[in-house]
C-alpha cells in the first residue's frame, strides 16, 4: 500500500467537475489579475473568519511582508517569533530589516512558550508574531494583553490554520493582523501560491492594497515604493470552490487525528493539544526518540512521513548574525530531533489508517 504524505490527486477528484468548470469560466472571461474573483474570495475569507477585512496577495510570505511593512516595521525594530516554524516566519522580519528575536516554545503544543513572551520585549521590540503551528491555534487573546501593555503589533502567522479556533474565534481574526498560505498544501490550498491578510483594521487593509499594486491606489500614481503581489483570478477561482470544502475538510482530519490518537503505541508523544484549541492538522506531528528507524519501517511499507522542523531557526545558516548557539531554546531544538508528520488528511481510509497504525505499532 503506498500512502502519500498528502494526496492532493484525491481531493481533486472529489471537486473535479467544480473546479474545471471554475477554470474554465476564469478562461471565459479573459480577467486574470486583480479581478471579480479575487475580490470575491476576500469577501469569503474575511465571513469565513468574521473579519471586516480581508486582501489577497502572492503568498503567505508575502502577506507577512506587506503587514510588516504597512506597519512601518524596519531597520532598528525587533519582532518576536517562534523558532520552531517554517523560515518564512522570521525571513520576513530580516526581508524587511527588523531583526528577529526568538522565544522557546512549549513542550506540549509546541506553539511559542507565552510564559517566556515577556521576557524577551525590549525598547525595540515593534511586533510580535505567533505561528499557530502544524493548525493548533495559540491563546492570542494572552498575547494581545501582552502587546497591549507593551504597545506592540500581533500578526498571526496561521500560515498553517485557516479555520482552526481557540474558544470559538478564528485563527487569523484576534490579532491586529492575521496571515494565510494557499500553498498547494496547506489546508485551503490553491494551485500554485497563494496568500491572504485578514485584518479588521480598515487603515492597514488600504496600506495593503497599496503596498501590493507597486504603491499604487490610483493607476500611475505611486504614493510609495510598493510590492507586485497579487493573487490571480485562477487561484482565486480554486480556491472559491476549495473554501466551501474547507470545514469537511478539516473535520476529517480531526476525525484521522482522532483514530491515531486512540491507536499509537504509548512510546510516540502524540501532538499535545491545548484544551481551549480547535486544531485543524495542517499536518499530524508525532514525537519520537527513534524517529529514524521508524521512518525507515514506515518507508518500507509505502507510507511518507516528513520532519517537519530539521532545524530552528536560530540555528540556520542565514541567521548565524544574529549570535545563536545550540541550547538557546532547548524544547525547540529537542522538538526538531524528535518531531516526525505522518499521514493525515480527508480522504485517509480505514484500511490505510490501520497500516499506518501497524506498521508504528510493530517496532515500538
Ligand atoms: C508558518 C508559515 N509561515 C509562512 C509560510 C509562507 O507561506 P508561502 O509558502 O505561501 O509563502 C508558510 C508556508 O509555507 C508557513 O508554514
Amino acid at each position: 500500500m503506498r500512502i502519500p504524505l498528502l494526496d492532493l490527486q484525491a481531493q481533486y477528484l472529489t471537486i473535479k467537475e467544480e473546479i474545471n468548470q471554475a477554470i474554465q469560466n476564469v478562461l471565459d472571461s479573459s480577467v486574470y489579475i486583480l479581478g471579480p474573483q479575487m475580490k470575491a474570495l476576500e469577501k469569503e475569507i474575511a465571513a469565513y473568519c468574521g473579519t471586516k477585512e480581508a486582501v489577497a496577495v502572492a503568498n503567505g510570505t508575502d502577506a507577512l511582508v506587506l503587514t510588516l511593512k504597512a506597519y512601518g516595521i524596519g531597520p532598528g525594530d525587533e519582532v518576536i517569533t517562534s523558532p520552531f516554524t517554517f523560515f518564512a516566519s522570521a525571513e520576513t522580519v530580516a526581508q524587511v530589516g527588523a531583526t528577529p528575536v526568538f522565544v522557546d516554545i512549549d513542550p506540549i503544543t509546541l506553539n511559542m512558550n507565552l510564559n517566556q513572551l515577556e521576557d524577551k520585549i525590549t525598547a525595540r521590540t515593534k511586533a510580535i508574531i505567533p505561528v499557530h503551528i502544524f493548525g493548533q491555534m495559540l491563546d492570542v487573546e494572552r498575547v494581545m494583553e501582552i502587546a497591549a501593555r507593551h504597545g506592540l503589533i500581533v500578526i498571526e502567522d496561521a500560515a498553517q490554520a485557516i479555520g482552526a479556533e481557540y474558544r470559538g474565534r478564528k485563527a487569523g481574526s484576534i490579532g491586529n493582523a492575521g496571515t494565510f498560505s494557499f500553498f498547494p498544501t496547506k489546508n485551503l490550498g490553491a494551485y500554485g501560491d497563494g496568500g491572504m491578510i485578514v485584518t479588521n483594521d480598515e487603515h492597514l487593509a488600504d496600506q495593503l492594497r497599496m503596498l501590493r499594486f507597486h504603491g499604487c491606489r490610483t493607476k500611475y500614481y505611486h504614493d510609495e515604493i510598493g510590492y507586485n503581489s497579487r493573487l490571480d483570478e485562477l487561484q482565486a477561482a480554486i480556491l472559491r470552490v476549495k473554501l466551501k470544502f474547507l470545514d469537511h475538510w478539516n473535520q476529517g482530519r480531526r476525525e484521522k487525528a482522532a483514530y491515531f490518537d486512540e491507536h499509537l503505541p504509548q512510546s510516540i508523544t502524540l501532538p499535545g493539544r491545548d484544551p481551549n484549541a480547535l486544531p485543524i492538522y495542517h499536518l499530524y506531528v508525532l514525537r519520537t526518540k527513534n524517529r529514524k528507524d521508524l521512518m525507515d519501517r514506515l518507508a518500507e511499507g509505502g507510507v511518507a512521513s516528513a520532519i517537519y522542523y530539521p532545524v530552528p531557526l536560530h540555528l540556520q545558516k542565514a541567521f548565524r548574525n544574529l549570535g545563536y548557539k545550540t541550547g538557546d531554546f532547548p524544547v525547540a531544538e529537542k522538538a526538531c530531533e524528535q518531531a516526525l508528520a505522518i499521514p493525515c488528511y480527508s480522504e485517509l481510509t480505514i484500511e490505510q489508517l490501520e497500516w499506518i497504525v501497524e506498521l508504528i505499532n510493530k517496532g515500538e
